[in-house]
């Protein structure tokens, strides 16, 4: 709810757990004056305390006391005497500040949708906007601030429009938000990483000077994520004050904390200003992506809750959005290029066997590709390899009683390719100057329309072609060689617009194809990210499929991202990846905390290892409702230990699940308490055979079998009785 104190010129928006207050003051300066848990109200005897400050400048020769250098700000410029870590920077004649004040607002039902931009989504009955409109006089720019406040799901969406009047003006710097808090006490978790071990929960305390995490990669990155939490230090999984930003943007981004001199605080996130700036004619205007805030007292447990509750009902759309997803066997790690269509059709033929309901054909379908050096771009069925063709195999697939999906790097070109040598020109390059390789591939040039307008009808004529229902989309390199093939002003406008191409190319698939089930990957979880998840409600989380080493990048990702979005395979042993080789019953506990696929030849398994994989797809079914849509809880942590529930609805399911890492000699007994259950009712696991109450399993918890075994784990199963 959003309320207006007119008297005060007080806008005080109420979630469920927050309140969020700006005030326009006399001189029109639009200032923060609270953020944190719910109140009820905020008196107008609740008045900003002001001080004379050295070196801190003030607008007026009549009040030293009153400086932007000191005051909360909603949206800040640097050159008027904020010297903290600016929101906006313009660049025209006139210099780079702007003295924005207050011109007016509006308060309605609802939401806008970001012009070319993925952003969260509401009805009328979840979702109030307040905007204010902020201008500079000297300079005729408007900054319209937008504040959604999506009340039941706990969230603040705040944007900013930036527009024009008479005059052009050179936008260096335009974040989505800047947060200023009151104190500098904070420890930061952000998600950091790098391939094959996304999503590393990192924590760091705020001190003195500023933290940031940033892409400059054209994408997210494996190992930035465009997420930023302050909590107090002392906050547990269960209590404790976290403020958090995330962005829904999967380009180049900044994510800050900063403190200042008088040990208060700013946060801020938005588009990355290294290699930004964008050419705004007179009447014209930039949208910013939208940054996500919440804030909780309830520790990670509460802001996991929220993050995966928001992703999953206010991000992620179309049909598929709030549907159990199919189990899906991958033939990458089984064949990678090397495969024929009896190949596949015989693991398909096993797959089904087994329950699994999607066969999903990776990598090497296309042009001449038998290895990662050629044909990215030919977007043709290889008859050699599929003489029935794609639409043939889909056939042969469907009748087999699977759904049929397909792999496509639709950004990318190789130099041997006909794409390429068709249009060598669409490939990101710098005249006069080499190509820089990364998987000996090429970056399309999204900034264009025309390479934009070929990718939609290529990938389009294929859609068609077959009957596809899922579509892996993969990213397999980072964009180098900026050209500056463009007016000189706009060299700076290069990544945006790229992203902008790529956004308008998933539009336009998601329009045409609403059916199909997407995948967001780029090598893993190389763009990860909010952006994409809008477009595509599920992404390859890592190209690691090592149970173990997947235990903490599905641990980072789950404190954004609900499983249902988390794709998660079981391999084969030894591991790709890590060389490790773990039980088949502990890669299945764990795949099963996200969304469950298989990613190894089957047809080569002995029967009795094929029948364990039967059973656990089974299993999933019957706890896939409760894993992709319940609650999920982190328990008890250790160096070597992982333990989680996910709890359904009416709290009827309750998924358990234990990893141990490593044994160890004479360990002492680990006793597990569960959470989120009814603290009343009866329990029932079959696996254990046993049943307890809601508040034993609770309070005194489960004790894991002493087994001295590596990689041992335990997935346990109650149900209400
Ligand atoms: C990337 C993906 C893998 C696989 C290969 C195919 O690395 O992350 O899952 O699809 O490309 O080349």
């Amino acid at each position: 709810m959003i309320e207006y104190q007119e008297d005060v010129s007080l806008f005080h928006l109420k979630s469920r757990d927050f309140s969020y207050i700006l005030q326009v003051l006399d001189e029109g300066y639009v200032v923060h004056r609270y953020f944190g848990k719910k109140i009820k109200r905020f008196s107008p005897d609740n008045k900003i305390t002001y001080q004379d400050r050295a070196f801190s400048p003030n607008p007026t020769s009549q009040d030293r006391t009153f400086s932007l250098d000191t005051l909360a700000l909603e949206y800040s410029s640097n050159g008027l005497g904020d010297f903290r870590t600016a929101t906006i920077e313009v660049r025209n004649a006139k210099g780079t500040a702007l003295d924005l004040r207050y011109q007016g607002h509006r308060i309605f039902k609802g939401k806008k949708e970001l012009a070319d931009l993925p952003a969260s989504f509401g009805s009328e009955d979840q979702v109030e906007t307040l905007e204010v409109d902020l201008y500079d006089q000297l300079t005729d720019v408007t900054v319209t601030l937008s504040y959604s406040l999506f009340e039941e799901t706990n969230f603040l969406a705040r944007s900013a429009l930036i527009q024009t009047g008479q005059q052009p003006i050179q936008l260096e710097k335009a974040l989505s938000l800047t947060l200023d808090l009151p104190h500098k006490d904070f420890t930061i978790h952000s998600l950091t990483g790098r391939y094959g071990y996304e999503k590393e929960w990192t924590q760091t305390p705020l001190t003195q000077g500023k933290y940031s995490v940033a892409s400059i990669r054209g994408a997210s990155s494996h190992s930035r994520t465009p997420f930023i939490a302050l909590a107090d230090p002392a906050t547990t999984e269960d209590q404790g004050d976290i403020y958090s930003a995330q962005l829904v943007y999967s380009g180049n981004f900044t994510a800050f904390a900063e403190t200042t001199a008088i040990h208060t605080s700013r946060l801020g996130i938005g588009i990355n200003d290294e290699h930004f700036s964008w050419q705004l004619e007179a009447h014209s205007q930039f949208q910013t992506p939208e940054a996500l805030l919440t804030f909780t007292d309830q520790g990670f447990t509460g802001l996991t809750r929220d993050n995966q509750s928001f992703a999953r009902q206010h991000i992620a759309r179309g049909k598929w959005a709030q549907k159990e997803r199919p189990i899906l066997i991958n033939n990458w790690e089984a064949t990678y290029f090397h495969f024929t269509e009896d190949k596949i059709l015989e693991l398909a033929q096993s797959a089904k066997e087994a329950g699994i309901e999607l066969f999903v054909l990776d990598d090497g379908w296309f042009g001449k590709r038998n290895s990662d050096t050629c044909s990215l771009g030919d977007w043709v069925e290889n008859r050699d390899k599929l003489p029935s063709g794609l639409a043939g195999l889909g056939k042969k697939i469907n009748d087999l009683g699977l759904d049929f999906g397909l792999w496509f790097e639709p950004e990318m070109v190789s130099e041997d390719s006909d794409l390429y040598r068709a249009h060598p020109d669409w490939a990101i390059q710098i005249s006069g100057r080499g190509h820089t390789y990364s998987r000996e591939q090429l970056v399309l040039d999204l900034s264009k329309q025309e390479v934009c307008d070929y990718l939609i009808e290529a990938v389009s004529t294929v859609l068609e072609s077959a009957p596809i229902s899922y579509v892996k989309w993969d990213m397999n390199r980072n964009i180098t060689n900026i050209p500056e093939h463009q007016a000189n002003h706009e060299k700076h406008e290069f990544y945006h617009r790229y992203i902008l191409g790529l956004y308008r190319v998933l539009e336009e698939l998601n329009r045409r194809f609403p059916d199909i089930l997407f995948e967001s990957c780029a090598g893993g979880g190389g763009r990860n990210d909010l952006g994409m998840l809008y477009y595509m409600p599920q992404a390859w989380a890592s190209d690691n499929t090592d149970a173990i080493g997947r235990l903490s990048i599905q641990e980072g990702t789950g404190l954004i991202f609900p499983a249902i979005s988390v794709g998660s395979h079981v391999s084969a042993v030894p591991n790709h990846q890590t060389g490790r080789v773990t039980p088949l019953a502990t890669r299945g506990n764990v795949a099963m905390l996200g969304n469950l696929g298989y990613e190894l030849d089957l047809h080569a398994l002995p029967e009795r290892k094929l029948d364990e994989i039967a059973q656990q797809v089974e299993t999933y079914k019957s706890i896939r409702r409760t894993v992709q849509f319940g609650d999920y809880y982190r328990l008890k942590k250790t160096d070597n230990t992982y333990a989680y529930t996910y709890v359904n609805d009416d709290k009827s399911q309750v998924v358990f699940t234990f990893v141990k890492v490593l044994s160890q000699p004479e360990a002492p007994l680990i006793q597990v308490k569960l959470k989120g259950l009814d603290a009343e009712a009866r329990y029932y696991s079959k696996e254990l055979g046993a049943s307890f109450y809601g508040d034993e399993l609770m309070n005194i918890g489960i004790t894991i079998p002493p087994v001295q075994k590596d990689y041992y784990s335990v997935q346990y199963i109650f149900h209400k009785q």
